[in-house]
């Protein structure tokens, strides 16, 4: 099985006969109270998906990633994993101190061994992770969201987290997943990232890529995302929809990642891929515009950059993917490697058209979206409309 990103599988899970305590004493403790995005973060930490990570960075480990997009001791990190200080007398409180990490209700999650508090400058954060400055970029937005001092420090969390009940089927963590790929037989596993409903390109990019491995692990983000993304429940549903009427059940398996969306394009990417290994899959699918946003990233940036890093800094294997559509002329998908036709007979919607196209109470073209996804789709936005 392909070996965790930074060689050992991290726990911050806190043991059983260890909670009851940690619980008493986080009650006495001053709070850090986590917003949507950190508390991902906190349950993607604590079960290892972000391996080698053991809570959220300090400043030597921020600034060396954003800097030379590794950690301090070199190992491959492109996105800083932080947490943002709500509370000024915290702000204030020097390290070292065990704080208590809460959620927006109050509910102790789990506590942290903060070894450093920092500001930071948003500007810098924004121009070397998102590549700008634009109030309009989501990523940027978030950021003036937020203070302007980060908290550095392990931690251990109680219990995994669960934002959606409706999700809990579909929640295996990184262990669970290697159990899986093991108990299945499957020696290569490609993962599929997306925030959206699969359409005929993703379905594309994914049986071209399982038809060179074993199996293929469907993993959505179900995080955070823009509010102009389809909602995470509906898409849930188009993915359990595909998964019935178009996957081999002994080739394809559907789990969701719990992370937030950064629309950090080609640094992204990277995380995105380190992420999946750490899932235990050893390849990992990147087509056009990968975690992009508008028109910030090229079409290609986020397969280059995998340039930029030498072979074994990352275990997993990505395998990228051209701008995929249908063509009438070949009835079928292809790209421009694999296809000579003209423009005029390929079919590509970009998210734009989709939405408009919904909004307005058509139907998708089968070129585009399979019909039971669509159907999906369509029933939500007429839901959307009646209730406006
Ligand atoms: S993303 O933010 O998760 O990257 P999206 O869900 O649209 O957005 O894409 C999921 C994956 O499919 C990404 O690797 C993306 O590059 C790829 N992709 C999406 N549409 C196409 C397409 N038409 N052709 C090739 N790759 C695509």
């Amino acid at each position: 099985m392909i070996r965790a990103h930074g060689g050992r599988l991290i726990n911050r899970m806190a043991e059983e006969a260890q909670r009851q305590a940690l619980l008493d004493e986080a009650a006495n403790l001053p709070a850090l109270v986590v917003n949507r995005r950190e508390l991902s973060d906190v349950g993607m930490i604590a079960n290892g998906a972000m391996s080698p990570l053991e809570g959220f960075m300090t400043q030597e480990e921020y600034s060396s990633v954003l800097e030379r997009r590794r950690l301090p001791l070199g190992v491959a990190w492109t996105l800083p994993v932080t947490l943002s200080v709500k509370d000024e007398k915290i702000a204030r409180t020097h390290p070292p101190f065990r704080a208590a990490l809460k959620d927006k209700a109050g509910h102790i999650l789990g506590v942290m061994d903060v070894s450093d508090i920092f500001r930071f400058d948003k500007k810098k954060e924004a121009e070397a992770v998102l590549l700008t400055n634009d109030d309009a970029h989501p990523g940027v937005k978030y950021l003036q969201g937020i203070g302007d001092t980060y908290a550095g420090g392990r931690i251990t969390l109680l219990e995994g987290i669960v934002e959606d009940d409706r999700f809990a089927n579909y929640m295996l963590d990184p262990k669970e997943c290697r159990v899986l790929f093991k108990a299945k037989g499957w020696e290569r596993v490609v993962a599929f990232q997306t925030r959206n409903p699969i359409h005929r390109a993703h379905e594309y990019l994914q049986k071209c890529a399982l038809e060179a491995v074993d199996g293929l692990l469907i993993h959505p983000v179900m995080g955070e995302t823009k509010s102009d993304d389809i909602p995470a429940d509906v898409r849930l549903q188009c993915y359990v929809a595909m998964m019935n009427h178009y996957f081999p059940k002994d080739r394809v398996a559907l789990s969701i990642l719990p992370a937030a969306m950064r629309y950090a394009g080609p640094r992204e990417a990277i995380f995105h891929a380190i992420v999946r290994q750490n899932y235990g899959c050893t390849h990992f699918i990147v087509g056009r515009d990968h975690a992009g946003v508008g028109s910030y990233y090229g079409t290609y940036d986020a397969q280059r950059i995998f340039d930029d890093f030498e072979p074994g800094e990352l275990a997993i294997t990505p395998i990228f993917f051209d701008h995929a559509f249908y063509c009438k002329k070949c009835h079928g998908m292809a790209s421009h490697k694999t296809c000579a036709h003209d423009k005029s007979e390929r079919v590509f919607l970009s998210g734009t058209k989709v939405r408009e196209i919904l909004q307005s109470g058509e139907e998708l073209p089968v070129e585009f979206s399979r019909r039971e996804v669509a159907h999906i789709l369509e029933q939500h936005y007429s839901q959307q409309v009646d209730g406006s």
